[in-house]
């Protein structure tokens, strides 16, 4: 197993029918995802004791799996070891882990998880591009603006949204404008139910 690198590994997390970015924390061989309570991510792993971290490079894909639901086609079953775990079908690599609950507290989980299976499905280098990370951090902070409202993560959002114009390719502006699409919902007011979808 050697896909994911030390530190926190941004990735598609899949469980069952389900999709949403994750950051898999990595240090010195060992793998845990934090995941705030409320979301599906959450529910699903308590329920099933397994997740998929897919390895993508599109930045619309984030942004829709962090706001949204994807279809069902947009999933692949794969059998692990006689368990059939969800990852994405348009995914670069993925990994299947199986998860053990570590510890519950009132905001958030953290679940050990232990690769199982590891797959590379297609490789091409990738310049970095500031656009793309730029997404990133946007979508960070907009699933935790839509959460609080707070003006400090919106300031955060404007500043991240004027490198993705200036340094994004066509599907980083593609990708912004779905981000503002569901982003649009909250301004001059503030979400205040479960975890976003
Ligand atoms: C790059 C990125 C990393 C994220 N990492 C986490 C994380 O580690 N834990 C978490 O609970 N939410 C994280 N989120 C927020 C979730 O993706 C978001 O709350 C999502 O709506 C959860 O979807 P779900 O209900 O389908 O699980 C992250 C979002 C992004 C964009």
């Amino acid at each position: 197993m050697g896909i994911l690198t030390d530190g926190i590994n941004e990735v598609i997390a899949t469980t069952r029918s389900n999709a949403a970015p994750m950051g898999i924390i990595a240090r010195n061989g060992v793998y845990r995802i934090v995941c705030f309570n409320g979301s599906h991510t959450e529910k699903n792993i308590v329920r099933d004791r397994w997740v998929v971290a897919n390895i993508v490079h599109d930045p619309v894909l984030f942004v829709r799996t962090a706001f949204s639901d994807l279809p069902e086609t947009a999933f692949v079953q794969e059998d692990v070891d006689g368990t059939l775990m969800d990852r994405l079908a348009d995914t670069e690599a993925w990994i299947a882990f199986s998860a053990v609950i570590e510890k519950r507290g009132t905001q958030s989980m953290t679940v050990r998880i232990t690769p199982v299976v590891e797959k590379v499905l297609s490789c091409r280098p990738r310049p970095v591009n500031r656009g793309f990370s730029a997404i990133i951090e946007a979508t960070v902070h907009g699933t935790r603006y839509r959460l609080s409202g707070n003006p400090d993560l919106k300031k955060l959002i404007d500043h991240y949204r004027s490198i993705i114009r200036k340094c994004g390719g066509s599907r980083e502006l593609e990708a912004l404008a779905l981000f503002d699409s569901f982003i649009a919902d909250e301004q001059g007011g503030h979400f205040t139910g479960e975890i976003p979808r």
